[in-house]
């Protein structure tokens, strides 16, 4: 039984550490906590408030929109515009930013999510989340632009993701380790249950969407059938895998016991570099992994280095155990 550390505890007493800290991020991160609250309760209803299924529409990526898609999208907007402590907001399921409206102040942060990260799962009860990454807004900005949010994942001030499971889990780095907090529903508080999160360096278990083979680039081909060789082949060591389609679900395994994640470059759509997208699921993923003691590149450079293109920019992601992660850059090299 956790009786410890609530997250609101926890935030605040990061902030004392910061001098000249002024409480406005620690707000920040209060009303982004408060959404994944929504957020998890409304998952867990699901067929119960009619929730499931299509929303009958596509976003700006050209993917079907489930309604919990728009659901969480609404939730995330309306629980972070009013209190004053952001400029903007980028999803995506939404085209363009989304910009502060009147009445509200404006503040100096720009907040980035994946409402609903897995969404082909939720039909299935299968784990779902939420992604979300804050950025500054350049000095002096209050109408900012979707240039504004064009930023390296290096500039992130915080990112975090909620782990709809078995239990409701929420990771956050600001900078300083990976923390972990499990959502007590019947205090309705986020309880420190998993401290300075780091991600073992050697790893058996890869995670891949094999159906996809035949349009990766051979060093990928190369590592995952070196993978598949077992005891047999040149790794002389059996591999395991597994395959949530829950980006989060799959980042969440490698922080507690380990892994590699690969949604690599592939030759599927030639007009896609890969399938997730920069600023709502590998720039956040990146700098938790890495503030965890993992690795996440492209296989030709690391993620958080990329100066984004677009709002909606995909990339390759291959992230985790720092050890396997060398031996794909490597064989990209
Ligand atoms: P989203 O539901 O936000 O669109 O993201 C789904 C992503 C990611 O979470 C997962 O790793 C990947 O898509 C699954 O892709 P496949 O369906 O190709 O396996
Ligand atoms: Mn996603
Ligand atoms: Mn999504």
């Amino acid at each position: 039984m956790h009786s410890g550390t609530t997250l609101t505890q926890f935030i605040i007493e990061e902030q004392r550490r910061v001098v000249g800290a002024t409480g406005d991020f620690t707000s920040l991160l209060n009303d982004v906590v408060t959404a994944i609250k929504v957020i998890a309760h409304v998952v867990n209803k699901g067929d119960l408030l009619g929730v499931l299924g299509s929303a009958g529409s596509e976003n700006v990526q050209g993917e079907t929109q489930k309604k919990l898609d728009v659901i969480t999208n609404d939730v995330m907007l309306r629980s972070n515009e009013w209190a004053g402590h952001l400029a903007a907001m980028a999803s995506e399921e939404m085209e363009d930013i989304f910009l502060i409206p009147k009445p509200y102040p404006r503040g100096k942060y720009l907040l980035i999510f994946d409402p609903l990260d897995g969404s082909s799962n939720i039909d299935v009860n299968i784990s779902v989340g939420t992604i979300f990454s804050i950025l500054r807004a350049p000095e002096g900005v209050t109408d900012p632009t979707a240039q504004d949010f064009l930023q390296p994942g290096t500039r992130q001030v915080a990112a975090g993701y909620a782990l709809y499971g078995p239990s409701t889990m929420m990771m956050l780095t600001a900078g300083h380790g990976v923390n972990g907090f499990t959502l007590d529903r019947d205090v309705g508080e986020f309880i420190l249950t998993h401290r300075n999160v780091q991600i073992t360096p050697d790893t058996r278990e890869f995670a891949i969407n094999t159906s996809n083979e035949r349009f990766w680039e051979p060093p990928v081909q190369r590592y995952v059938e070196e993978c598949l060789q077992g005891k047999d082949g040149p790794r002389g060591e059996n591999f395991n895998m597994r395959w949530v389609a829950s980006m989060v679900a799959e980042v969440h395994r490698i922080l507690v016991r380990g892994g590699v994640f690969l949604y690599p470059k592939d030759t599927k759509d030639p007009s896609k570099a890969g399938k997730l997208r920069l600023l709502y699921e590998a720039n956040p993923m990146s700098f938790i992994v890495e503030q965890a003691g993992g690795l996440s590149s492209t296989g030709r450079e690391r993620i958080m280095d990329i100066k984004p293109g677009g709002l909606h920019q995909r990339v390759p992601v291959i992230l985790g155990s720092r050890n396997e992660v060398e031996r794909l850059i490597a064989y990209h090299r």
